[in-house]
């Protein structure tokens, strides 16, 4: 269990890859979770299957507007395609909170490099200065995060803000999530961890994983 309070989680387009990795390890912390869908049957359907895995309630579905606004914070994790259009539409839904952004706008059957800005500087002029975007966990692959729940993952997060209390929040999140999460710079430097990701689908393909991933040296713990 945490040691610290920490804030409601919805989970924005919760009921994909990403998402439902995300929300178990959250869930397994003892955060209250959110998942987010545009149909709240699937947001409902998504949470009693990861509730049944766990054996807890800490789940719930909601409609995406919702459950950002019954959250203090929100992970987006919309299919790319999807993010400016679902940003544009919570726009209200989500004044006064942190949103946290993990979208990677790379496509692995073509993995090439996004250019500036990066998706999380898109989503922040989208939601305006009202909202405290944080790009965090584009790096960390679904299929790691549902395995051995249990256990810490070997990865590393890096977590890029303009705010530096919104980023030691999310950075606790990783943390508590079972990773180790790093502050990496303002919103900006996002765009090299979204290409980050092409690298390691590279790396994936090459090596025939689906858990390749990031690690950072030289920073005493
Ligand atoms: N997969 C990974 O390993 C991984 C790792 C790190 C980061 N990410 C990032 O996380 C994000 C999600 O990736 P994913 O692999 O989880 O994607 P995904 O499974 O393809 O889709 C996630 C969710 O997006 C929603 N969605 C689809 N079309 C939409 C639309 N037109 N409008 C609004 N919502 C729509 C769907 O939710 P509903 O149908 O329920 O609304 C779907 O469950 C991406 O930005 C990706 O770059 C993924």
């Amino acid at each position: 269990m945490l040691s610290y309070s920490v804030p409601t989680i919805a989970i924005l387009g919760g009921t994909g890859k990403e998402g439902p990795g995300l929300a178990l390890r959250w869930a397994s912390a003892g955060v209250q979770i959110i998942i987010g869908s545009r149909q709240v049957e699937k947001a409902e359907a998504t949470a009693a299957e990861l509730n049944l895995r766990l054996g807890t309630t800490m789940i719930r579905g909601l409609e995406n507007s919702q459950a950002a606004r019954q959250a203090d914070l929100s992970v987006l994790t919309v299919v790319q395609s999807a993010h400016q259009a679902t940003l544009e539409s919570l726009v209200d839904d989500l004044q006064g909170k942190i949103l946290v952004d993990a979208t990677a706008r790379v496509d692995f059957r073509d993995p090439r490099p996004p250019s500036p800005p990066a998706a999380a500087r898109l989503a922040q002029q989208i939601l305006g200065p009202g909202v405290r975007v944080v790009a965090a966990f584009q790096n960390v692959p679904s299929h790691a995060l549902k395995k051995n729940l249990g256990q810490s993952l070997d990865t590393d997060v890096l977590v890029c803000a303009d705010d530096l209390q919104a980023a030691d929040e999310v950075i606790r999140l990783a943390e508590a999530g079972g990773m180790r999460g790093y502050y990496a710079g303002g919103l900006d430097n996002a765009v090299v961890v979204e290409g980050l990701t092409s690298i390691l689908i590279s790396l994936n393909a090459h090596y025939g994983v689906k858990t390749a991933s990031i690690g950072i040296t030289g920073i005493p713990r």
